[in-house]
């Protein structure tokens, strides 16, 4: 038994959830307050002893920092620290060691992530969840910090429900796609990456008057891509949220390229079916006159230093998880929205959209004419 949750969700469906378990399990008022007391006390002090820390999904510039900031914060507070390795993958296998603030110096600066990462499909099913459990019990570890994106805090969020363990998520995604955090960690520096890449494709652009479509990461989210658009003075961008981007695309070609300008780059979000490649082929076919090239960025856009915004980010995320762990919160997600640090419920964050701010479009094709 690690406690109970003390994030409920509000009225989401785990938090429904958890509360009748909590009832089915006689947690109710029925007792005497003293005894009720004397019974609940032991249980919402499980004491915290041990922290594991894991990266899981697409590694993200900046992870290393959270990692760093959740060891040394830990370690700071009492706190013995083991590290997982290869996300879930590693935890499934017991693939541990325990981390001393030495571990983690000298890796604020670098890329990628330390513990290595993994998509993990056994995780997904509830055997693989319970042979994660079954390490967290066998190495002693009391709670469980998980960087990552979207499919790792689901997870996290199904280890904590079914085991009543005590997990806590830091955004780690350069998707930036988590609700509740204005940024991920790792997003910024992908999308100075994905700036600094279009800044090269415009000089060749410009020299040989072609149109360029530059296809970005992002998943099913167009942050990196609209506003690498907007950063980098691109002429459109063609987003999962703006069903009309492809439209644009061809009023742009009709009443914008032709008039005044001789080249242009056009930034594509990632997509199965209507990635670039799509689209450089319709204006292939639709306007034969233009000469056009596609650039599909890839995974360079994942790798690289971490950017101050982002140690900085990851850094307080970090402490703010241990942070919350002290404070007896469990099952949540630490963001930062309007420079504050919040604790997310797991279901809001990985279940609610986060939207793109329709002033961000507004912003592209005012300044893109
Ligand atoms: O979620 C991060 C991300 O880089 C997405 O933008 C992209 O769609 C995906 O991961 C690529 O995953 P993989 O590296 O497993 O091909």
């Amino acid at each position: 038994m690690h406690g109970l949750p003390t994030n409920t969700g509000g009225s989401s469906s785990v938090g429904r959830a958890w509360a009748s378990q909590a009832q089915g399990r006689g947690f109710e008022p029925r007792l005497p307050l003293r005894t009720n007391l004397f019974i609940l006390f032991p249980l919402y002090m499980a004491k915290i002893r041990c922290i594991g820390v894991l990266t899981s999904g697409g590694d993200a510039p900046g992870m290393n920092a959270a990692i760093r900031a959740v060891t040394r914060s830990a370690i700071c507070n009492g706190f013995k620290v083991k590290a997982i390795y290869r996300g879930y993958e590693g935890l499934m296998k017991g693939e541990v060691k325990t981390f001393t603030t030495e571990d983690v110096s000298g890796i604020i600066q670098t890329g990628g992530t330390i513990l290595r990462t993994a998509r993990a499909a056994e995780f997904r099913t509830p055997e693989g969840r319970k042979r994660a459990y079954d390490t967290l019990i066998k190495e002693g570890i009391d709670a469980l910090i998980v960087i990552g994106g979207n499919g790792s805090l689901t997870g996290a969020m199904l280890l904590a429900e079914e085991y009543d363990f005590p997990c806590i998520g830091l955004p780690g995604t350069i998707d930036n796609d988590l609700y509740g955090t204005d940024n991920t960690i790792g997003y910024d520096t992908t999308l100075n990456t994905i700036m600094d890449c279009v800044d090269k494709i415009r000089d060749t652009a410009n020299s040989h008057e072609r149109i360029f479509f530059v296809e970005v990461m992002g998943r099913d989210a167009g942050f990196l891509a609209q506003n690498s658009a907007i950063a980098a003075g691109a002429e459109v961008a063609i987003i999962p949220e703006d069903t009309t981007g492809a439209d644009q695309l061809i009023e742009f070609m009709e009443r914008g390229i032709r008039k005044s300008k001789r080249s242009c780059i056009v930034i594509v979000s990632e997509s199965p079916k209507c990635g670039a490649l799509h689209y450089a082929d319709r204006v292939n076919k639709e306007y034969p006159e233009f000469d056009v090239r596609v650039s599909i960025l890839g995974h360079l856009q994942r790798g690289g230093r971490p950017s101050a915004l982002d140690r900085v980010l990851a850094s307080r995320v970090g402490v703010g998880a241990i942070n919350a762990l002290v404070q007896g919160q469990r099952n949540v997600m630490v963001g930062i929205r309007n420079h504050q640090i919040v604790y997310v419920p797991f279901i809001e964050a990985v279940q609610k959209r986060k939207n793109m701010d329709p002033q961000l479009i507004k912003v592209l094709n005012e300044l893109s004419i």
